[in-house]
């Protein structure tokens, strides 16, 4: 067995149970590219604080990229016995080079190289799911674009409440989502400081310059506290956070849509691009991929609960029980993409089916608060117009018919103050016209904010 690269104070070597259970290479490998661009700074550093000569730094860039070559290639041998992505890939270039490659290993700790590894790695996450986040708001703000006019029931309890543009309503989520890439801007302003030169905890005595690394690996500055960057998993626990949110939204939109695609709503078809069929009933076209949005959600959660509980009882510094931060954001953001990437594919495969929303429409007394404004307009307190509509309602529903079939005369024996002028309020293509307030559903104001997307987005 090869000596470990701690092993000088041990006589005897760690089982093969105990190997098997820390090892962390089978997964953290995937920072491979962030420890190499790390140590190739560090190196960088020690070289200019004098601490190694420049033909060692030199020989230390030029090991590390071939190992990094080596790696992209698939030749490049991941052990277990060398336990983590830092072991692998300093015994790696010990093999390669020899007597320089011992040196990379001053004034860092795993601790602080392993922080640096992990926060560079979330920051170009955090890059790739904006992205993706941004491409949903995009596909979300197509389809609104292409579904001019088309009102639809707006629901409160899941019961019919107001009637509402379907531009508005999509615009909602993208809106959520708006939100969700600013929550990830936050957080990684947040963890864009270098924890490098912390070391083990305490920092070292050896003149090295945390500025620079932390510049060469476009950080803002260096964490301040010593202890605090080896300890802290804050940034993991806001990005999980972040990404449990963004999961919590496309999972209210996969059961609008889910809902939506069945025979009671039938407001919307997606093409067979994005449905599968079953395996007993030859009829059945399902909408799974927003389902299993709606099902991935809750791994998403469950990620950001992992990390939580992990750091719970902990003390300052680092305590091994740290390594296990790894898989959680691995899923996390994996899951998130796919999430993603998902949703915005069924955005561009459903077809609204707009006679089949507009034969909808009648039922459920969409306009009634519509009516209740208009009363308010004849200069009658809001709470006595809800009575007088609320009895209005109370009469359709004993005739099975909707408030704009009701005569004037009808109306007038409700209360006097009704006059012709209501039947413009009524029936949702007025209803809906009457809407103006900022935010609301008029079309007007609806345009504006679309117009406002389109831009934002550069949709062309
Ligand atoms: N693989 C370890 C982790 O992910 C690296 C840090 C190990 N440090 C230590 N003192 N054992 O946390």
């Amino acid at each position: 067995k090869e000596a470990k690269l701690w092993g000088g104070r041990f006589e005897e070597s760690v089982t093969d149970a105990v190997e098997r259970f820390t090892e962390s290479i089978s997964y953290d490998k995937a920072l491979y590219k962030q420890d190499i661009l790390g140590s190739k700074a560090h190196a960088s550093m020690l070289a200019k604080q004098g601490l190694i000569t420049i033909p060692d730094r030199d020989s230390i860039h030029q090991g590390l990229s071939e190992i990094e070559r080596r790696i992209e290639n698939g030749e490049f041998e991941w052990r277990t016995d060398r336990e983590d992505v830092h072991m692998n890939i300093e015994a790696a270039l010990t093999d390669l080079i020899g007597e320089p490659a011992k040196k990379l290993h001053t004034a860092r700790s795993r601790n602080d190289q392993v922080l640096t590894d992990f926060r560079l790695w979330c920051r170009d996450a955090i890059d790739a799911i904006g992205a993706k986040i941004k491409h949903l708001q995009v596909s979300l703000v197509k389809l609104a674009m292409e579904n001019e006019g088309v009102i639809v029931p707006g629901y409160t309890h899941l019961q019919r409440a107001q009637p509402v543009l379907l531009q508005h309503l999509l615009l909602a989520f993208v809106e959520q989502l708006e939100r969700d890439a600013g929550r990830l801007l936050d957080c990684r302003v947040r963890l864009n400081f270098c924890p490098l030169g912390a070391c083990a905890l305490a920092g070292t005595g050896l003149p090295i310059d945390r500025f620079m690394t932390s510049a060469a690996l476009d950080f803002t500055a260096p964490m301040k506290n010593s202890i605090d960057a080896v300890s802290d998993r804050d940034f993991v626990m806001e990005f999980l956070s972040a990404n449990a949110i963004t999961a919590i939204h496309l999972s209210r939109l996969g059961e609008e849509w889910v809902l939506w695609a069945s025979e009671e709503f039938g407001f919307l078809t997606p093409s067979d691009k994005v449905s599968t069929g079953s395996s007993i009933m030859p009829q059945k076209k399902n909408p799974d991929p927003m389902e299993l949005v709606r099902g991935k959600s809750a791994r998403v959660v469950g990620d950001l609960v992992t990390l939580l509980t992990l750091c719970k009882g902990l003390p300052l510094a680092y305590n091994r029980d740290l390594q296990e931060d790894k898989e959680p954001v691995f899923d996390s953001v994996k899951t998130i993409l796919g999430m993603l990437e998902v949703s915005a594919e069924f955005a561009q495969n459903i077809t609204f089916n707009r006679e089949r929303i507009q034969k909808s429409l009648p039922a459920g007394h969409l306009d009634a608060t519509t009516l209740a404004d208009y009363l308010v307009k004849k200069a009658i307190p809001f709470r006595t117009s809800h009575d007088i509509v609320g009895r209005a309602v109370a009469v359709c529903v004993s005739n099975s018919c909707q408030l704009q079939d009701l005569s004037l005369d009808e109306l007038r024996s409700i209360h006097p103050v009704f006059d012709k002028d209501v039947y413009e309020f009524l029936g949702v293509e007025n209803s809906v016209k009457k809407f103006s307030s900022y935010g609301s559903t008029g079309s007007a104001c609806v345009a504006s904010q679309l117009g406002d997307w389109v831009t934002k987005l550069e949709i062309t």
